[in-house]
């Protein structure tokens, strides 16, 4: 079987590639390097002793597109990463995104529609349910208005993918609802490459753990949490990918009910801001310098999954801890930097 996979070569795509290859799949790899580089593919081969062939394309270039499934008739599933995904960013450049973001995956899905059957896998976010009313989250639970055009590409995107499967029964898809990713591969041959000053707090963390930041900023200790400080639902990186080879092999196999389908992915666990820097100082055995600061605009107080329907339906389940989680993305953090 032969799958694609767009964005492959970013941070959770290098991870699933790794994880379809082991299932034994065939991957063919799409990215436009936008938001990484060439040498993953380096470290893909370093873990699986396969290289997944490779295409610098940029979906956005829909005559590409449409070349791209003339040369590959025979793809059977595509799982869709590629897509900018920094938050504060999408405000300042929402045209950027919705291009991004949305034209893309119409082009893509123009494809798909004229296969007679191809399964779908779409990364979706937990952003979209904003702040739940109820906790753990539920893939019931009410789509809110998106905080930020970057989530709202996704709220779109998955109304893009709902209202094609009504039309198109060939293609069968799933919406997967990330949690938060963390952490890097085992073998820390492949991992998180923040470009920049890194958005996401374990990156952050990391960072200054190698001395590149002089502190972890928290932003707010005044919500109504345990310590105060929000809570999130962090998961393995690999816990995660293995989702995406289950959620396909589910498409693959036809046990999926209907052709569109929603999933949670994350632990069911929600740990706080200071709970992860005390992962981090277990596993590190250093103490991490921070600040309380002012809140982030945009923060949600909680969010953890309900991972119910993932772990009986999808028959998947996170196995990491915060712990080994935090341990892989330190131990990646020190490989890059050339720290023991
Ligand atoms: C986590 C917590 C911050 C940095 C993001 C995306 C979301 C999804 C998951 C893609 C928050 C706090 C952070 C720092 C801090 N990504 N924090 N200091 O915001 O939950 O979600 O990743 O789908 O779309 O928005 O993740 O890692 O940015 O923040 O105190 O320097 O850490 O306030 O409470 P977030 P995050």
């Amino acid at each position: 079987m032969k799958i694609l996979v767009t964005g492959g070569l970013g941070f959770i795509g290098s991870h699933t590639v790794v994880e379809l290859q082991n299932e034994g799949f065939e991957v063919v790899i799409i990215d436009d390097l936008s938001n990484t580089t060439e040498a993953v593919l380096d470290g893909i081969v370093a873990i699986t002793g396969k290289k997944p062939s490779y295409e610098k394309l940029d979906l956005k270039e829909k005559s590409k597109v449409k070349d791209f499934f003339k040369r590959h008739r025979d793809i059977d599933g595509v799982i869709h990463f590629a897509a900018s995904k920094a938050v504060g960013e999408s405000v300042e450049k929402p045209l950027l995104y919705y291009e991004n973001n949305l034209n893309t995956l119409v082009y893509l899905l123009q494809e798909l529609s004229l296969k007679n059957r191809v399964g779908f896998i779409f990364s979706s976010s937990c952003t979209v349910y904003g702040q739940a009313d109820k906790l753990p989250i539920t893939e019931g639970a009410a789509v809110k208005e998106a905080e930020s055009p970057y989530g709202n590409t996704k709220q779109i995107g998955e109304e893009i993918i709902r209202d094609t499967c009504k039309v198109y029964p060939g293609i069968q898809a799933i919406s997967l609802r990330y949690f938060n990713p963390i952490g890097a591969h085992p073998s820390a041959a492949i991992g998180e490459l923040p470009i920049g000053v890194p958005q996401n707090l374990v990156p952050f963390i990391t960072q200054t753990g190698a001395g590149l930041r002089k502190e972890l900023s928290v932003f707010g200790d005044d919500y109504p949490t345990v310590d105060g400080t929000c809570i999130r639902d962090y998961i393995h990186v690999v816990d995660l990918a293995k989702a995406h080879v289950v959620g396909l092999q589910r498409l693959l196999n036809g046990k999926n009910e209907g052709n569109y389908e929603v999933f949670n992915v994350g632990t069911g666990k929600g740990s706080s801001v200071l709970e992860v820097i005390q992962s981090f100082d277990r596993v590190s055995g250093k103490q991490l310098p921070y600040k309380i600061v002012e809140r982030r605009q945009g923060d949600v107080i909680q969010a953890y999954a309900d991972t119910t329907k993932a772990n009986t339906v999808l028959g998947w389940k996170a196995k990491s801890t915060l712990d080994q989680a935090m341990k892989s993305a330190w131990d990646w953090e020190k490989k890059i930097r050339g720290l023991q």
